[in-house]
């Protein structure tokens, strides 16, 4: 891989995109615009005058490194960006300073790899469960809508994981498309977070709803659980018993906060992930077909375990390399609090810095033919040869993504389990670029018909 530029290079200005010139292209298709900027830009850092807010765009992985690890202290997780997310996460693990680092101490034993044997393997179950309600329509060989399908299979298994038993099917029922309505309608917020709250956006009144639902829901479960939570290995269970330094219990609010950020942020990226995955087998039958072969020798007829994972290298390699094409936390901002040096563009306090994995996964400098699957890329021999920073779907440093080794267990679970079981087709458009909101969504609906595999090719033989 070759890093095109030296960022200890001597001071420079960063090159600026007016927005007179880019505002034609972000109306088009801002994802486009964005591309375009990142490409002239080619890794050094770009400076985006939106008019109200003037954000740097840094996309080499050593500029990336500086900021998310190096100097971390510097750039902080507050700032206009973050504006839509701060006010629906509260004071959670998606906060910065004081406040995240107790949220982070108390759920930070629950993703430590002896607990998330223990979440895993309620996930396995869970996601066997989920996969059970693709036979129906297998068998009539009705086609299903894909986006819907993996949200309901992640839904139900993140529902497992978060609250164990202590959820209600009537409460699931509630909370899961409330939450879909808030991911899909905070869109606009997201894009323009700069409007003031006060000037009405697109999806504002669905976004209203789902939030009151969701706290409704959620204050409801907190009501009852808070002072006896009883036993329990859910995230919910050890939020419930968490201290604060002098002892205190936590507020109904503090549960809230952090119960909202753990649904928002493993539900949505979970689905939209696992949705491109099959546009993308059905354009690389190749791959589909090692996969399958793969999955079909280790797993046969029985159903997918934590423990068949090990056995399965390639599955590993092809949910890499579906998060380097699409990274569903595409972009996330920082705000400087001291004045620093980066790419050799002075920065000051206060000024924005917008990171963007999406873009830095798709550097021709960076990556060699980067709008090409290919799960080779992770190769167990070639996949330490990349920058640390050049691949980088869960961030990095003291935010890196506390849920990662749950979303990888869980994708390759649904994957293998899907697998083991039926073929597939597309039968609808095949989706190409994404549409930029909270997340990387595709830009057309994805639908797809399963068929059950015929007994005895469960061999692999194929
Ligand atoms: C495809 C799936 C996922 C992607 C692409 C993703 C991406 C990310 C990224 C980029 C960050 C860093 C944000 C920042 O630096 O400001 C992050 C943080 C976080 N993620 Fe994920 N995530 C995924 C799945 C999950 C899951 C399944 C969970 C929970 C089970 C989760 C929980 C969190 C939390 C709590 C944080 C904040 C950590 C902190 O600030 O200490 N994520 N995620």
């Amino acid at each position: 891989m070759s890093v095109a530029v030296d960022p200890t290079s001597t001071r420079r200005k960063a090159r600026t995109f007016r927005l007179y010139r880019t505002i034609r292209g972000f109306m088009r298709d801002p994802m486009a615009e964005l591309e375009r900027i990142s490409r002239a830009a080619n890794g050094e850092i770009a400076r985006l005058d939106f008019g109200a807010s003037r954000p740097y765009l840094v996309t080499h992985p050593d500029h990336v490194q500086q900021v998310l690890r190096r100097e971390s202290e510097t750039f902080i997780r507050e700032g206009t960006f973050w504006r839509p997310l701060a006010k629906l996460f509260g004071d959670s693990i998606m906060s910065e300073g004081a406040v995240w680092e107790h949220s982070k101490r108390v759920l930070q034993p629950v993703f430590s790899t002896r607990h998330l044997r223990t979440l895993t393997d309620a996930m396995a179950e869970a996601i066997n469960t989920a996969i059970d309600k693709l036979e129906e329509p297998a068998r009539e060989g009705r086609p299903i809508q894909v986006m819907p399908e993996m949200s309901r299979i992640v839904n139900e298994t993140v529902i497992k994981i978060l609250f164990g038993g202590k959820i209600t099917p009537v409460e699931a029922d509630r909370l899961i498309p409330a939450m879909e309505q808030v991911a899909t309608s905070i869109a606009f917020r997201f894009l323009l977070p700069f409007v003031p709250d006060a000037i009405p956006l697109p999806g504002d009144r669905a976004y209203r709803e789902g939030e009151r639902i969701m706290d409704e829901t959620l204050y409801e479960l907190v009501e009852r659980y808070r002072d006896d939570p009883g036993e329990g290995t859910d995230i919910f269970t050890a939020l419930c018993n968490a201290r604060t330094a002098d002892g205190a219990e936590p507020t109904a609010k503090w549960l809230r906060d952090n119960l909202m950020a753990m649904f928002a942020t493993s539900t949505e990226t979970t689905s939209t992930a696992l949705t491109w995955l099959w546009p993308l087998l059905h354009e690389h039958p190749d791959v589909a077909a090692r996969l399958k072969k793969e999955i079909r020798s280790v797993v046969g007829r029985d159903r997918v375990t934590v423990a068949h994972l090990r056995e399965l290298p390639y599955v590993t390699q092809v949910i890499q390399e579906l998060l380097r094409l699409y990274p569903v936390g595409w972009a996330f901002s920082r705000i400087a609090t001291k004045p620093t040096t980066l790419g050799g563009v002075e920065i000051k306090p206060g000024d924005i810095v917008i990171i963007s994995p999406y873009l830095t996964h798709h550097l021709e400098s960076v990556w060699d033919r980067p709008y090409d699957f290919d799960p080779e890329r992770f190769r167990p021999d070639r996949a330490r040869t990349y920058h640390r920073y050049a691949y980088y779907p869960f961030g990095g440093g003291p935010h890196q993504c506390i849920g990662r080794h749950v979303f990888n267990a869980e994708a390759q679970l649904i994957l293998t389990g899907i697998l083991s079981r039926f073929d597939f087709e597309l039968t609808g458009e095949v989706p190409a670029r994404p549409r930029i909101g909270a997340t990387l969504r595709p830009k057309v609906e994805v639908e797809m018909r399963l068929t059950p595999i015929a007994n005895g090719s469960g061999s692999g033989a194929e």
